[in-house]
């Protein structure tokens, strides 16, 4: 598998083509994927797409699971923070 890169909250993280970003996260030391509305640290937790808990931002892209989105070259990973996504629910 071939090295790249990708971006989370600013920073560069590298990742192996193919490998999941919450793998490629772990791999970097980073385990806070996402702010419950109170506040609290979620990341991995099953692993295997069951439940949800790593959702983060991919690509503009709010509530995606980081353990099922294969890392490509390039992408921007930004945390969660369920607060700010419910307000902006809320205006639209
Ligand atoms: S860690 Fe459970 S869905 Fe991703």
């Amino acid at each position: 598998m071939r090295d790249i890169e990708f971006e989370f909250d600013g920073r560069s993280v590298k990742a192996r083509e193919g490998q999941s970003i919450a793998e490629a996260l772990l791999d970097d030391g980073i385990t806070t994927f996402r702010k419950t509305r109170n506040g609290e640290d979620r990341g991995v937790f099953c692993g295997m797409g069951v439940c949800f808990e790593c959702r983060t931002i991919i690509d503009g892209k709010p509530n995606t699971r980081a353990c099922m989105t294969p890392a490509t070259s390039g992408c921007k990973v930004k945390t969660q923070e369920d607060a700010h996504i419910e307000a902006e629910n809320e205006q639209r």
